[in-house]
């Protein structure tokens, strides 16, 4: 690895900025921005260059003040690395300077930067907003700066903006004056010390909430004009989660203020500036009257994990981007603590099993990578956002929370934040703050989790228990799958009785009881393989497991079929022992089992498949019925969906169906039920319903209702529409979705493949076209094919021909997802129709 100072992407240290002082002047309607800059820098060596970041900036000659006078320089932006080489004619004094800067440059379509939007308010009338995107390496496209985390400072930010506009920044406003030309000029509050990544400055007709006084702070949602109603749940979650913070942290909010902003194009789904948290609108907004349970814990989840990281990535950040998944895995994992408190009944720990789940499937390819990893250029950064770093991150996390107990992980997470206030830390710094608090070989244990890719499948034969590399694909070049690794095992008797916390390190084998629960607690990263007459008496007795220890079982059991260790019989003889539980957790592992066969089977298989899960399913529907019943489980209403939507689709009962379309053709489709109704439609194949659906999009009041017709449309079962839809989408749908749109188009089971087809023909456009932070979005729907090896291997060979400058490692994933598909189909085709009849 190239020093900082030979790697042509890092800046060199001996220029430190401590304080920004930043005048922007946006135009809206002209698109474009001026600004100037002033740096408080340290020269520490005697130097005439300094190196900072600019791109897509037309900088004026830069002008240094210190102790010896003003000397004015020379500038040169080297686009390729992202640098501005500012050149003054006598080496710079050592010790204190004023770097001033003036620049312009262009408020851009690309949803990076300091970039634009324009949408349509509910009467109709057009709007233009101006906001910005800075993580990872963004912030250098809005002005001029040492773009890096480590070099952290204080930003004082003016905006100057017309009469009628709001201006919202990281800080509460401390000035605000009219120009004579209709103008207002807005300043804030400096920041706390911190990276460029986090600076925020967003500039539109915004409306907002009266703020709720939290520990001082004051917590607003600030939204499009016309969306109040949408903002009540958000700011109740915000100021929930901004006290639970600062008692679990045990340190108080870093900054002034919160405001919770929705933003009408947005490339992720949130953003954690400082104080200035910005959101897509359909994770912020939503009304609880008619949005789903699972809409309502997202929106939860996402202000939650952006909350957290006010703490662990504002307070304390990363001293470069190979450290991007501490920041993330992290908040990942804190997102479920909180909201677990905010709302005990939806279960969130349970719920987190489907996100380990996510990570472990990724994890089993030989194109997974270990969780830290190497970062240069920005464009490794953005890559760096990926299942590895959120889910299998924060799945690591939580096995070690279980093994360390839950008290003495948030003591080693409040020293770690205490010790680092300010600062920049590495993984190991981490390690050290729990090492101190619990005495346990921390760092040793999650080095064999974080510096290697793959987890271990732990055998358990005659009492004893091993491990070896769990291993999804086919081996096709060289592989990232490693081991062994240091795993923290907790088995309990079968019958009851207390978890035994032991680590299993190769090659030595652990003792357990026989028949024992491996995984008890289901927090471990492994996957379980029983013996056949342990799973035999597992099965007898599932009722002995815990929820969450079922679902695992289901899930390994599933990964295991996949592997090509167990067969799909076994999981259907799993999935009949069920019963009648409202275990949502659980059947939705089954009910992933369902949706490959339904992509897998023949026609002749196809009237099995339907009787087979009607079989299935049949059973607990009738126990829930269509509606709720007084004081049932919570999370009834999730089952019910999962239930309504398997049955009506791959069941094609005829029932549901009458139901569902009757609903449908009510007009009122909103709450639980309302997504698994649009899909049941879809499967019905209705003349008329993907016009109605276009209609119901156009009209939707709320980002869900917007999201489940759009979605709608891409469901439909009908390659011409697919096509068509394919065909205007970037131009029917907003920016942050169309992208979107291509990929359900492309796991559409009837379209996809043509649809891919077609992507692939215009390819180079849609390049073009799409913002470059969305562009995986173009091979990401292909993991939800399955199809035959010949159609598989073409796909990648295309993607493979056209690599992406960001976000290649994700979509090999995909590809090697949908080839071990395709391989799985047809190792289990010949057998499937006995299978299922049986
Ligand atoms: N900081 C991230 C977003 C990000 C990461 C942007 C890396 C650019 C590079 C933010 O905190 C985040 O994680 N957003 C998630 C939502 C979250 C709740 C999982 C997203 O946008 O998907
Ligand atoms: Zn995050």
């Amino acid at each position: 690895m190239p020093t900082p100072h030979e790697d042509p992407y890092r800046l060199p240290s001996i220029v430190r900025p401590s304080a920004y002082r930043l005048r922007i002047e946006p135009d809206l309607d002209a698109a474009a921005f001026t600004g100037t800059v002033e740096i408080d820098i340290e020269v520490l060596e005697a130097t005439e260059v300094i190196v900072m970041n600019a791109v897509d900036l037309v900088l004026e000659p830069p002008v240094v003040r210190g102790a010896a006078g003003e000397s004015s320089g020379a500038v040169e932006i080297d686009e390729s690395t992202e640098r501005a080489i500012l050149t003054f004619p006598a080496p710079l004094d050592l010790g204190s300077h004023v770097l001033s800067i003036g620049f312009k440059g262009v408020l851009n379509d690309d949803l990076r930067g300091f970039y634009r939007s324009t949408f349509t308010d509910v009467e109709g009338t057009a709007h233009t907003i101006a906001t910005t995107q800075f993580e990872a390496t963004d912030a250098r496209r809005a002005f001029p700066c040492f773009d890096e985390p480590a070099f952290k400072a204080t930003f004082d930010v003016t905006l100057v903006v017309d009469g009628a506009l709001g201006a919202f920044s990281n800080s509460r406003i401390v000035h605000e004056a009219k120009l004579g030309d209709g103008r207002r000029e807005v300043s804030f509050a400096p920041t706390m010390t911190m990276s460029t990544y986090l600076v925020a400055f967003i500039v539109g007709p915004f409306e907002a909430t009266p703020p709720i006084v939290v520990d001082g702070v004051p917590v607003a949602v600030v939204f499009p004009p016309g969306k109040g109603h949408l903002a009540d749940f958000a700011l109740d979650v915000g100021a929930f989660s901004l006290h639970f913070f600062k008692e679990y942290f045990d340190i108080p909010y870093p900054g002034d203020k919160v405001d919770l902003v929705g933003i009408p194009d947005f490339a992720y789904g949130a953003m954690e500036n400082l104080g200035c948290v910005t959101f897509r609108e359909a994770e912020l907004l939503i009304d609880p009257a008619t949005g789903s349970q699972n809409q309502l814990a997202r929106i939860a989840m996402v202000i939650a994990h952006e909350l957290a990281h006010m703490w662990f990535g504002d307070l304390v950040t990363m001293e470069w981007w190979e450290g991007l998944w501490l920041n993330e895995a992290f908040a990942t994992y804190m997102q479920y603590v909180c909201i677990d408190a905010y709302k005990p009944g939806w279960q969130m720990w349970v719920r987190f099993s489907a996100e380990r789940e996510v990570g472990l499937m990724i994890d089993g390819l030989h194109s997974t990578r270990s969780i830290e990893f190497p970062v240069h250029a920005a464009a490794d950064a953005i890559q760096m956002a990926d299942p590895i770093t959120y889910q299998k991150g924060s799945s690591v996390l939580k096995m070690l929370e279980t093994y360390l107990g839950a008290e003495t992980f948030r003591d080693g997470i409040r020293r770690y934040l205490r010790d680092h206030a300010y600062s920049n830390t590495a993984t190991g710094d981490l390690w050290a703050a729990l090492e101190a608090e619990s005495n346990e070989p921390v760092g040793e244990i999650m080095h064999s989790w974080i510096y290697q890719g793959g987890h271990p499948i732990v055998t358990v034969r005659d009492g004893t228990l091993s491990q070896k590399p769990y291993v999804l694909g086919a081996p096709d070049g060289p592989s990232s799958i490693g081991g062994p690794w240091k795993v923290p095992v907790r088995s309990r008797p079968l019958g009851g009785g207390a978890a035994d916390r032991q680590l299993l390190t190769e090659p030595a084998a652990l003792v357990t009881p026989q028949p024992a629960v491996v995984n008890a607690g289901g927090t471990g990263f492994y996957r379980t393989s029983y013996e056949p007459a342990q799973l035999a008496a597992i099965v007898r007795r599932l009722d002995q497991l815990s929820e969450i220890e079922r679902a695992v079982l289901l899930q390994d059991t599933w990964a295991l079929v996949r592997a090509g260790d167990r067969s799909v019989t076994d999981m259907l003889a799993l999935a009949s022992g069920l019963g009648t539980q409202v275990e949502p957790s659980c059947w939705d592992a089954v009910d992933r089992m369902l949706e490959f066969l339904d992509r897998a089977v023949s026609s002749d298989e196809r009237a099995l498949l339907e009787d087979r899960t009607r079989a299935l399913l049949g059973p607990i529907f009738a126990t829930l019925g269509w509606e709720p019943a007084a004081g049932e489980d919570e999370r009834a209403q999730v089952l019910r969906a999962t239930l309504v939507r398997r049955l009506g689709t791959t069941g094609a009962d005829p029932a549901i169906r009458a139901e569902a379309a009757s609903r449908f053709d009510s007009g009122v489709v909103d709450g639980d039920l309302a997504d698994a109704i649009v899909a049941v439609v879809n499967s019905m194949r209705r003349p008329g319903d993907f016009e109605e659906m276009r209609q119901r999009f156009q009209d939707a009041k709320d980002p869900q209702t917007e999201e489940r017709y759009r979605q709608g449309l891409a469901g439909v079962a009908d390659e011409a529409l697919c096509l068509q839809l394919l065909a205007t989408c970037l131009d029917d749908f907003r920016m942050q979705d169309g992208p979107i749109i291509i990929a359900r188009l492309e796991a559409n089971p009837i379209g996809g493949r043509a649809v891919w087809e077609q992507v692939a023909v215009r390819w180079d456009e849609l390049i073009e076209r799409i913002p470059p932070p969305m562009h995986i979005a173009l091979g990401l729907g292909l993991t939800a094919q399955v199809t035959d090896s010949a159609f598989a291997a073409r796909v990648a060979a295309f993607h493979r021909a056209h690599p992406l400058d960001a976000g290649q490692k994700r979509i090999d994933q995909a590809l090697e997802y949908l080839i071990a598909s395709a391989r799985l189909a047809e190792r289990e085709r010949p057998t499937l129709a006995s299978t299922l009849g049986g």
